[in-house]
């Protein structure tokens, strides 16, 4: 429990800041002064992915956790079309699943080069106890 941020919050609503690892790491005292001093880097965009990746290009990276889980399969597969249409060259990609692991359509399986070792490290991060897969790969 002392360990898990998630847990602490999820069972009594509050984290357990007299711990190292009581919090997420942008609550401790560095990650919260690293946060801040970036906070110019942050963009929030409040629209749909479909609206805003169409215009968007050369995205370096793409956190896509418990996204995908929730899209009907016709959404899912143009959420991929618009991933790759967006991506920079090399661009790194993060799912994660929850409830499900749909399949994710051919043409975009067969150019995200999963990196098993990487994607296993990430799992092991994980404190929820809920994701049933994480996979982190770059886009060939
Ligand atoms: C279940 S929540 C997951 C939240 C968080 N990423 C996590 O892993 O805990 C799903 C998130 O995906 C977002 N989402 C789903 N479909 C989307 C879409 N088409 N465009 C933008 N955001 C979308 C929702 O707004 C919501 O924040």
């Amino acid at each position: 429990m002392q360990s898990n941020y998630f847990l602490s919050q999820l069972l009594f609503a509050s984290y357990i800041y007299d711990q190292p690892e009581g919090t997420p790491h942008y609550l401790d005292r560095e990650g919260y002064e690293a946060t801040r001093r970036r906070l110019d880097k942050l963009v929030v965009v409040p629209k749909p992915l479909e609206d805003f990746l169409p215009e968007t290009k050369g995205i370096d990276a793409f956190f896509l956790s418990n996204v995908f889980d929730w899209m009907s399969p016709p959404l899912r597969t143009r959420m991929c079309e618009l991933v790759v249409g967006a991506a920079g060259k090399g661009a790194r990609i993060l799912h994660r699943n929850m409830l499900s692991a749909n399949a994710l359509p051919r043409f975009f399986t067969e150019r995200f080069v999963r990196n098993d070792d990487l994607s296993a490290d990430v799992m092991d991060l994980e404190r929820s106890m809920m994701y049933r897969r994480i996979s982190v790969g770059d886009l060939s």
